[in-house]
């Protein structure tokens, strides 16, 4: 597997199984008695936090500590950042003190690249979201929410429907969530206003729809985005009430799911505007699931880009060093 995770197209459909795999040893181990795992002792992971984030930075840190690592949190906010300190000169503290892993969230989109790619740091990096492109351990973790819960799609997502709903333009949650549920074999269809897709959404691997009533009944998965106001420099719609009103997920459109359908949202969430507080409660919402896979998954990648062996041997053994 690659040294870093920038982006879903790092992975291969075996690599992003594996990681899922691992998460389900990951929480085989958690529910046992050996809560924290010796696997990363003596290795430091820094959570790089130059955007507000609750349950990345949070279930990160969470990960490393189940693991062993050694934590530093850094948060833009309060910070030399905010002395006009650059990336670069940030990266070189951190590298100075040790850091084997990177886990950085930036508003601006190539951010973790460009750390990745800079010379400036050995550690591996790990993208928590950049800008509006992509947040690859959301759609991991939000991956393994949906095959909990589809038990026949253990080893593919073939035949699986999939709706994502919303602000899909500013979404870096929707853009790794294409990338890797089509490369699991998943069929996704994207719902949105004609504002809110982006130009050349006709080349992604989706269809696209601009009617939730049609498409609500149809998907074994209704993925709910959060409308990012904070990004919005013009007006995508005529107001919030009309957008609730044609693509939110009210509790007549919840009662038109599928029975054995689920309803997802990555967080957090506007209440009433894009999901009424019925849906985001709902039984089928798995909402919490998500938060808590995201600490198994992040467990996953952490172990899996800083070396950990395999969690499954050839004898069906678990490795827990
Ligand atoms: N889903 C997500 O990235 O949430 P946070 O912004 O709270 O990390």
């Amino acid at each position: 597997m690659n040294r870093h995770l920038l982006s879903i197209n790092d992975l291969s459909a075996n690599e992003a199984l594996m990681l899922l795999d691992t998460a389900s040893e990951l929480r085989k181990i958690s529910d046992g008695p050996m809560k924290k795992l010796p696997t990363l002792r003596g290795l430091t992971v820094v959570n790089l936090f130059y955007e507000d984030s609750t349950r990345t930075r949070i279930s990160f840190e969470s990960a490393a500590k189940r693991l062993s690592a050694d934590v530093i949190n850094f948060s833009a906010k309060g910070s030399s950042v905010s002395k006009g300190e650059s990336l670069k000169d940030t990266a070189q503290t951190l590298q100075a003190m040790g850091a084997d892993a990177v886990v950085i969230r930036h508003s601006a989109s190539g951010a973790a690249q460009r750390l990745a790619d800079s010379g400036w740091i050995a550690a591996s990096v790990i993208n928590a979201g950049d800008g509006t492109h992509e947040h690859p351990t959301q759609a991991l973790l939000d991956a393994f929410t949906i095959r909990e819960h589809f038990p026949d799609h253990q080893r593919s997502f073939s035949g699986l429907n999939v709706a994502i709903v919303g602000d899909i333009l500013h979404s870096r949650v929707a853009r790794s969530n294409v990338l890797l549920l089509t490369k699991l074999g998943a069929s996704v269809t994207l719902v949105a206003p004609p504002t809110l897709l982006p130009v050349g959404v006709e080349s992604w691997p989706v269809t696209y729809s601009f009617n939730l009533d049609e498409v609500v009944s149809e998907v074994d998965v209704v993925m709910m985005l959060r409308v990012q106001q904070e990004r919005m420099h013009d007006s995508f719609f005529p107001t919030a009430r009309e957008y609730s009103r044609s693509f939110g997920l009210s509790g007549s459109r919840l009662a038109r799911i599928k029975s054995g359908g689920i309803v997802m949202h990555p967080g957090p969430m506007n209440r009433g505007l894009e999901i009424s507080a019925e849906s985001a409660d709902a039984v089928n919402s798995v909402v919490l699931e998500q938060v808590a896979n995201g600490v198994l998954i992040r467990m996953s990648v952490l172990y899996s880009l800083l070396g950990g062996v395999p969690l499954v041997t050839e004898m069906g053994a678990v490795d827990a060093r």
